[in-house]
C-alpha cells in the first residue's frame, strides 16, 4: 500500500517538472532504486516540532532551575506555546522528550519509568495534555545498556517491552539513540525496534540514530534498509548552539549529497539535527541560513529553544510560511548544492511540486554583502519567464527570464532564498523543452538587473 503511494509519488516527479534537467536526472536515479518505506504511513513530509536536547540537555536540577529542568512542566509549557502562539497551525506538532527523563531503574515488571519527582503526573498524563492541544508526544530511548546520559537503555531483550510501554503511554514518536551498544547489537536492535513498534498497532514514528554511530556513509550505512525501517535518521554528529556547528553539519550533508539525497523521500528523511534558531549562537542572517538550508535538505524541523522567551525576529524566521512550504513540499525530493564559487558563494536548489522550485544563494564570506551575478539559465533553468518570490524579504520580485543576468546581494554568512514558479501560460510554449539544458543562447549576455 505504502509502496504504491511511493511509486506514484516518484512517477509524478517526472511528469511535474519535465523542463528541468537536474530534476529529470533525479527521477531516473530515484526510479532505478525504489526503496520501501517503514510501513506506518507517517511523516510523508518532514516532521516538525520541538525537541528538548540542544537547549535543555540533561538539566535535572529542578530545585534551582525549575523553569528549565527536564520535567513535565517544561514540556507542558512548550505544548502551551506551540498551541497558543501559532506554531501548531504551521505544522510544528511534535513535542519531544530527549534523554534524562527516566528513573535510574526499571520498575518491578522491568518496564522503563519516568523520574517520579520530575514527572509526578506520569508520561501518560503528559501525553493526554499534549494530545488535548492537538500535538504529539515523542520520547527518547537508547539501543544499548545505557542512554548517552547514563539512564537505563534498551538492550535486545527489552525491545518488545519498551515498544509496548511507549504504545501504552500513547507516545507518537521514538528517537532511539545508540550509545553503549556494539555494531552487532545495533544491527539487530534497530530493525527489531521497528518491527516491535509496528506490532503494537499504534502508529509511532521512528527516529534512528544508527547511521550516526556507523560514520554516516556506506558501506557501513545501508540507506536502503534505513528507508525500510525508520522514518528519519540522524546521519551525523550533534548540533551545538554555534554557527561553526551549523556550518560543519551543512557542509557534511552537501559534501555527501550524492549518497544522502536519494535516500530521502516521503516517510524517510535524513536528519541533520535540531534548529538552534532562537538560542544564543546564531545571528539573524545565520538563522535565516539554517532555516533555508534545512528547507532545501527536506530536513525535519525540530526547534530546540525557549518558546516562552523567543525573540520576535527568531520567531519570524521559524514561522516563515514560504520557507515551511518549501520544507514541507509533498513531492519530498531532497535538494542539492549546485555550485561552489571561488568567491565563497554557494547555490542550492530543490525541485518542488507543481513546477515550482527553490533556490538558495549562500555566502560563506565574512567581509561585506556580496553582489553575486548569475542567471537562471546558468543555474540550469530551461527557457522561460519565471515568477520569483524572495522568501525572507517576503516580497514578489519582477518576473525573470532565464537569460536575464541578475545581481543578488548576499550578507556575510547569510542567504537569499527564492521560491520560483513559471507562469501558467508559459508552460505550453516550453513543453517541448523536455528537461534539456539550454543551448548556446544560454551564453548570450544580457543586461543584468539588480534584484
Ligand atoms: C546523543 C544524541 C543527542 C542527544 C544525546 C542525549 O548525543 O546524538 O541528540 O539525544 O545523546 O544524551
Amino acid at each position: 500500500m505504502l509502496f504504491n503511494h511511493y511509486q506514484d509519488n516518484r512517477s509524478a516527479i517526472a511528469v511535474k517538472i519535465p523542463r528541468m534537467g537536474f530534476a529529470v536526472a533525479f527521477c531516473v536515479l530515484a526510479l532505478a532504486a525504489p526503496i520501501l518505506t517503514l510501513d506506518n504511513g507517517l511523516m510523508r513530509t518532514p516532521p516538525m516540532g520541538w525537541l528538548a536536547w540542544e537547549r535543555y540537555r540533561c538539566d535535572i536540577d529542578c530545585q534551582n532551575d525549575p523553569k528549565n529542568c527536564i520535567s513535565e512542566g517544561l514540556f507542558r509549557d512548550m505544548a502551551d506555546r506551540l498551541s497558543e502562539d501559532g506554531w501548531r497551525e504551521l505544522g510544528y506538532s511534535y513535542i519531544n522528550i530527549d534523554d534524562c527523563w527516566s528513573d535510574m531503574n526499571r520498575d518491578g515488571n522491568g518496564r522503563l519509568q519516568a523520574d517520579a519527582k520530575r514527572f509526578p503526573s506520569g508520561i501518560p498524563h503528559l501525553a493526554r495534555y499534549i494530545h488535548n492541544r492537538g500535538l504529539k508526544l515523542g520520547i527518547y530511548g537508547d539501543m544499548g545498556t545505557h542512554t548517552c546520559g547514563g539512564y537505563p537503555g534498551t538492550t535486545l531483550d527489552k525491545i518488545t517491552t519498551d515498544a509496548q510501554t511507549f504504545a501504552d503511554w500513547e507516545i507518537d514518536m521514538l528517537k532511539l539513540d545508540g550509545c553503549y551498544s556494539n555494531v552487532t547489537e545495533q544491527e539487530q536492535g534497530y530493525p527489531a525496534m521497528s518491527k516491535a513498534l509496528n506490532a503494537t498497532g499504534r502508529p509511532i514514528a521512528y527516529s534512528c540514530s544508527w547511521p550516526a554511530y556507523q560514520g554516516g556513509l556506506p558501506p557501513q550505512v545501508n540507506y536502503t534498509l534505513l528507508g525500510e525501517i525508520c522514518n528519519l535518521w540522524r546521519n551525523y554528529g550533534d548540533i551545538q548552539d554555534s554557527w561553526s556547528s551549523v556550518l560543519n553539519i551543512a557542509d557534511w550533508f552537501f559534501k555527501n549529497q550524492d549518497i544522502l539525497q536519494p535516500a530521502a523521500g516521503p516517510g524517510r528523511w535524513n536528519d541533520p539535527d535540531m534548529l538552534v534558531i532562537g538560542d544564543f549562537g546564531l545571528s539573524m542572517d545565520q538563522s535565516r541560513s539554517q532555516m533555508a538550508l534545512w528547507a532545501i535538505m527536506a530536513a525535519p524541523l525540530f526547534m530546540s529553544n525557549d518558546l516562552r522567551t523567543i525573540s520576535s525576529e527568531a520567531r519570524t524566521i521559524l514561522q516563515n510560511k514560504v520557507a515551511i512550504t518549501i520544507n514541507q513540499d509533498p513531492m519530498g525530493v531532497q535538494g542539492r548544492r549546485l555550485l561552489v564559487e571561488s568567491s565563497g558563494i554557494e547555490v542550492f536548489w530543490r525541485p518542488l511540486s507543481d513546477k515550482t522550485s527553490a533556490l538558495v544563494f549562500f555566502s560563506r564570506r565574512t567581509d561585506m554583502p556580496y553582489r553575486y551575478q548569475t542567471s537562471l539559465g546558468k543555474l540550469h533553468y530551461a527557457t522561460g519567464t519565471y515568477q520569483i518570490y524572495d522568501v525572507f524579504a517576503q516580497r514578489e520580485m519582477p518576473a525573470l527570464k532565464d537569460s536575464t543576468s541578475f545581481l543578488v546581494s548576499i550578507n556575510p554568512t547569510g542567504v537569499v532564498m527564492w521560491y520560483i514558479s513559471a507562469p501558467a501560460d508559459e508552460d505550453q510554449d516550453n513543453a517541448h523543452a523536455g528537461g534539456k539544458l539550454r543551448g548556446p543562447a544560454f551564453h548570450r549576455s544580457a543586461n543584468h538587473i539588480l534584484l
